[in-house]
């Protein structure tokens, strides 16, 4: 190594050693007869000192340092007149005695400091200077050391890491696929994969039992903060197991996570139903880190003459406690919130449980003091306590109420960054009506199971079929999704019947995934956990991209890099392709 030492490592027991460190120049002070500059590397920041009566010489070419320049510096540890308790560096300092340029550096576009005045898209198109920061790379330290947690755990299961191939055909997940021309073969692609979710299952026929891989998958969908086109997943597959199974391996895996890299106990993981997820949160992914579930009115609130609710499917309230006391002016705002197109309510209806134990709420015409007290016996309503209701069309209603729970619990500070709650979602519906195409879709993907007692059902009323199929969801995240799969060839082929498939196209596209199940396909199942979110879940943030070393910016693109980009004639020639303006 060039030096002896790291900026982050010497302290009071190494005074009087002659140290070398080699880093980035962060800043530098002139005080007369003294220079000091902050050397930055990877580990911390110690401070040089340059004395101009001991080497005028020397302190004349420090002072000519600029920032982010490289340099190899030779020197004593000293201890520091005027310490700092904030650095673990900050009671010594270095006497120079020499030291080399090992790099000069333009002046950066913008501060590498923990707060950058450098904007979003700067940052991202000098990310190399933006990883010098130290926000950033705890980010990175963070995503690695739950990369290496998550081996070990993996492998003290008999958990076998094995990877899987990136030029594949396209698996119909959901997403659009990016796709890659080939030459060798012109007029064909290959496709990136969504997942290694047919691969993964190959590998169970094989026998090889309990598969991972932290693997880098490819969609091409929308993007949104927990969204990038190319993304992580630890991805899994488990042979000869039940849900039961898998859901105990995982749990096992988060709790190992949350208390090697967090010091968290995770004591409880409860398990929910799809259908009670609904029907309490409006969501299939819950955040239960607070209560203020859902309390249908359809029997206190119908038929008393408000047509609102006499219309509408489902009439649902939540009790936001301690908002009693919410102004006009709050109420109005809360009303603009739900009526936002996104979220889609026509309107909110508020009763107020005040202090005296009388209501006040914005349907008193329809409802006497009796009756709204039947509504706060029915919320668990206390006073000084605020319900809100919402009425509509049952799916639409339920997101919306959705979104003002969420938005009640930011208000009442019941989101704590630093407070996790984890839970299963079970038994969720095999397939969902797709409005659009007018077909029935796989809700996790075409080869999860259906529940054995609702196979029945498949032809005759696919809508009601329930598949073995779980989330791992976090503080309101999905996390991860899986599923036990189909592992028949008869029962894949009816699924693929019932998505819309003709035998030949299932054939063409699945041939060989069905054709493996005929030599001894063991039953499996399995999980996938999104990398990039658990890793931003652990840090505190909402945003995947401050824990992805070079991410795309929200309208897809590598601004560093300038990707995507135009290629030349000569290789649109060699793949056989023509750009049609
Ligand atoms: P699924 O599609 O649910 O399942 O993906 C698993 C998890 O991956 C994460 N995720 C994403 N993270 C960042 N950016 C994206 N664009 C993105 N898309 C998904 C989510 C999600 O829960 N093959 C199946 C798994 C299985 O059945 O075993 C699959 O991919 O956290």
């Amino acid at each position: 190594m060039l030096r002896s030492h790291t900026c982050g490592e010497l302290n009071i027991n190494n005074i009087g050693q002659e140290v070398t460190l080699t880093g980035w120049v962060q800043k530098s002070r002139d005080l007369g007869g003294m220079t000091f500059i902050d050397l930055r590397d990877r580990y911390g920041i110690t401070q040089l000192v340059f004395n101009m009566e001991l080497d005028p010489g020397l302190c004349g070419k420090a002072r000519k340092l600029g920032r982010e320049y490289v340099i190899k510096v030779t020197g004593k540890v000293a201890e520091r007149s005027n310490k700092n308790p904030k650095m673990p560096t900050g009671d010594i300092e270095i006497i120079a005695e020499s030291f080399d340029i090992l790099n000069e550096s333009k002046t950066p576009p913008f501060t590498i400091e923990d707060k950058t005045d450098g904007g979003d898209e700067l940052r991202m198109k000098y990310r190399y200077l933006d990883l010098r920061r130290n926000p950033v790379k705890r980010n990175l330290e963070l995503r690695h050391k739950i990369s290496i947690e998550t081996r070990k755990y993996l492998d003290s299961e008999q958990f076998f890491e094995i990877e899987t191939p990136f030029l594949i055909k396209s698996t119909p997940e959901g997403a659009r696929d990016f796709v890659v021309p080939s030459r060798m073969h012109s007029g064909q692609f290959y496709a990136l994969p969504q997942s290694p979710q047919t691969f993964k299952q190959l590998l169970m026929v094989a026998g090889y039992d309990r598969y991972f891989q932290l693997v880098r998958c490819f969609r091409d969908e929308d993007l949104r903060a927990d969204r990038q086109p190319e993304f992580t997943q630890i991805d899994c597959e488990m042979s000869f197991v039940t849900q039961e199974d898998i859901l105990n391996t995982f749990e096992g895996l988060a709790k190992h996570l949350f208390k090697t890299v967090k010091g968290i106990d995770i004591e409880e993981f409860p398990r929910i139903s799809y259908d009670d997820a609904m029907r309490l949160y409006g969501s299939d992914k819950p955040d239960i880190r607070f209560g203020m579930e859902f309390v249908e009115l359809n029997d206190l609130a119908k038929e008393k003459g408000f047509v609102v609710f006499d219309k509408a499917e489902l009439v649902v309230g939540i009790n936001a406690p301690g908002c009693g006391n919410y102004s006009r002016k709050q109420l109005d705002k809360l009303t603009d919130f739900v009526r936002k197109p996104q979220i889609g309510a026509q309107g909110l209806v508020y009763v107020k449980y005040n202090e005296d134990s009388t209501f006040k709420s914005s349907v008193d015409k329809f409802f006497d003091q009796e009756a709204l007290k039947t509504w706060a016996a029915k919320l668990g309503a206390k006073p000084g306590d605020l319900m809100l209701v919402l009425a509509g069309a049952t799916d639409k209603t339920r997101k919306a109420l959705n979104e003002l729970r969420l938005e009640m619990g930011n208000r009442l500070e019941l989101r704590g960054k630093d407070v996790f709650k984890p839970l299963w979602v079970v038994d969720f519906p095999l397939l969902e009506w797709d409005e659009d195409s007018e077909r029935w879709h796989a809700m996790h993907h075409p080869f999860t199971s259906p529940k054995p007692e609702d196979i029945g059902y498949m032809e005759t009323d696919p809508g009601k079929v329930r598949a073995n199929a779980y989330d791992m969801v976090i503080n309101g995240v999905e996390i991860g999704g899986g599923s036990i799969r189909i592992h028949n060839k008869d029962l894949q082929k009816r699924m693929f019947t019932l998505l819309g498939f003709s035998d030949e196209e299932a054939q063409d596209q699945f041939g060989f995934l069905m054709n493996a199940f005929e030599y001894g396909a063991p039953p499996h199942g399995g999980i996938a956990l999104g990398f990039d979110r658990l890793v931003a879940l652990f840090g505190g943030s909402d945003s995947i991209r401050d824990y992805i070393a070079f991410p795309k910016n929200n309208a897809g693109r590598d601004v560093m890099i300038d990707s995507p980009s135009g290629i030349s004639q000569e290789q649109l020639d060699e793949l056989g392709l023509k750009i049609v303006e």
